[in-house]
């Protein structure tokens, strides 16, 4: 299922590769975040981009734009299929970023990997936005920054499931949106705090989903990935 991407929340790239062999076909890529990447290195993503996977590295840029053109060409070198900075980082960083996505993947012969922005953490709530000195509501904040991450010419954003409609709304529907935050009715939320199920998310018009623990903490990764992919065929049908 192409839009279903797990996240290898995982601390080595034996435990990344075995829950990426059990997964193949069933996930239409794999997630590498902060965690597997700082225990790891670079490796395991150009192990996983080299046999054909398509790996989104999440490492959430944030930074100077230089510094971030810098990280990002470094990143296109490793062959992802994905990639991400925060939007809060501003328009110049943002187009540094995409220029240097650009650049590095005509250098090397290969597409552009797609660059997206995060808007707001999904495990933020409207509190915890006041808390760091945002006044606007939740949707506001969240379409401020999707609207300036298409006009830097990004091809789209990560945001909860909640904001789907209101960046549908200022982005159009080229726009890709990645959806962290995916809970079935019964699973555990742990530090999310805006969550959806898969189809719900799908339905509302998500462009990829992002599920982490819901697939990779399951007592069988496959079943339950199985299990999600055939509720997204089944929103997407209806
Ligand atoms: O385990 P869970 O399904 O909550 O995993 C969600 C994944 O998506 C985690 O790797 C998390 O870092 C990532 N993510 C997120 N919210 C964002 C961006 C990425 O939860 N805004």
């Amino acid at each position: 299922m192409d839009q279903l991407l797990v996240a290898l929340d995982v601390d080595t790239a034996a435990d990344a590769r075995a829950l990426a062999d059990r997964l193949r076909g069933v996930a239409g890529g794999f997630k590498i975040g902060s965690r597997l990447f700082t225990r790891e290195g670079p490796g395991i993503v150009e192990e996983l981009a080299g046999r054909g996977d398509r790996v989104f590295l999440d490492l959430k840029f944030h930074d100077i734009p230089n510094t971030v053109a810098g990280a990002v060409a470094a990143a296109t070198r490793l062959g992802v299929w994905m990639l991400n900075v925060h939007a809060s980082g501003g328009s110049a960083m943002m187009r540094a970023a995409r220029d240097a996505a650009h650049q590095e993947a005509a250098r090397a012969s290969r597409p552009a990997p797609l660059l997206i922005a995060v808007t707001m953490l999904t495990s933020l709530n409207q509190q915890a936005l006041s808390d760091i000195g945002v006044i606007d509501g939740m949707a506001a904040q969240v379409g401020r920054l999707a609207a300036l991450t298409e006009a830097s010419g990004l091809d789209g954003v990560v945001a909860s499931p909640h904001e789907i409609d209101i960046i549908r709304r200022r982005c159009g529907r080229q726009f890709v949106i990645v959806t962290p935050g995916i809970r079935g009715a019964t699973d555990v939320k742990g530090d999310q705090s805006r969550t959806m199920t898969a189809a719900e998310a799908l339905a509302s018009g998500a462009t990829y989903l992002v599920v982490g623990r819901p697939i990779i903490a399951a007592h069988d990764p496959r079943a339950a990935a199985e299990r999600i992919a055939s509720d997204c065929r089944s929103a997407l049908t209806s």
